[in-house]
């Protein structure tokens, strides 16, 4: 970057957000590191009056905000009861409508799994101004970090985000969206990661298919397993794995620099090219 153009994207970041006073802006936080801010969110929440987050939000990306701006927690407590989306979608529009400026900061991205369909649908209907700023989905970070890339050429030209959340996990459809030439994503998986195991097997899904886990991605103590389908959910309680962590299901999974858990002649089942993999072990 030139250095007329570097001193203009500086200032674009100090530059409080210009605008109607009283709106909301959805902002997307990205997978963890504060480094994966665009700079469309530093000036969001440069220009921030009042910032309502969620978990998960490392401290330096709040200090964007300036000092005087007022931060609501919305994350899940202690007793392990979350703030209910009506009451976050009241609290938005009532702070819009007392003429402030509310970032309403997500993990990622506020569009993917992160309920920010029924927040804008709240401004909306309230008549409040609404805006949305994009972020690095967990997928995109987490695969960026283990060299996993979710398309290939060679090993999947389509790919599905799903939610493994217990919630009607029998009841989704997802045939077809894992398989050769594809790439299954599942994120809130780690509980239920037997059960989608299961699911994807009885739709046909070979138990040899490789699966990387990826714990923590981008965060201090990341790590990246890698097993097959059928073991998936032993090797998640075996290897201890928490939330927050996904789950990627593909032949794309046997690229990615991850430790594999049940040796490397097990991608070879697969029919991987080996080379790769051993490059990153
Ligand atoms: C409620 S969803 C929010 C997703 C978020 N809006 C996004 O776009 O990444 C939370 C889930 O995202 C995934 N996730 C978020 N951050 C992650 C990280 N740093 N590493 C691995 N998975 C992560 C986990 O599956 C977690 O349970």
């Amino acid at each position: 970057m030139d250095e007329p153009a570097a001193a203009r994207v500086e200032a674009e970041q100090v530059a409080p957000a210009r605008g109607p006073a009283g709106r909301v802006i959805l902002v997307g936080a990205g997978p963890g590191a504060p480094d994966f801010l665009t700079l469309r969110a530093v000036r969001a929440l440069a220009g921030a009056e009042v910032v309502v987050h969620d978990g998960l939000i490392d401290a330096r990306v709040l200090d964007f905000a300036p000092a005087g701006a007022r931060r609501v927690s919305v994350a899940k407590r202690r007793d392990r009861h979350s703030v209910p989306q009506e009451a976050i979608c009241a609290l938005l529009v009532a702070e819009a409508r007392a003429g402030r400026v509310v970032v309403r900061l997500k993990g990622g991205d506020p569009f993917v799994f992160g309920r920010g369909g029924e927040e804008v649908a709240a401004c909306v209907a309230a008549g409040v101004p609404v805006e949305v700023v994009p972020g690095v989905s967990a997928a995109l970070g987490c695969a960026a970090e283990v060299h996993l890339p979710l398309t290939h050429r060679d090993h999947a030209s389509a790919v599905s985000f799903v939610a493994g959340t217990c919630q009607g996990l029998r009841e989704q459809d997802w045939r077809g969206l894992a398989g050769p030439g594809r790439t299954l994503v599942v994120y809130m998986g780690v509980t239920t990661a037997g059960a989608i195991a299961e699911k994807l097997m009885a739709d046909g899904v070979s138990p040899d298919m490789p699966v990387a886990i990826l714990e923590r991605g981008t965060l201090p103590g990341s790590r990246a397993l890698r097993t097959l389908l059928a073991d998936l959910g032993d090797a998640v309680v075996r290897a201890g794995v928490t939330s927050p962590a996904l789950l990627v299901v593909g032949r794309v999974a046997g690229l990615a620099h991850a430790e594999d858990l049940m040796g490397l002649a097990a991608l070879d089942l697969a029919g991987l090219t080996l080379a790769a993999v051993e490059q990153a072990a």
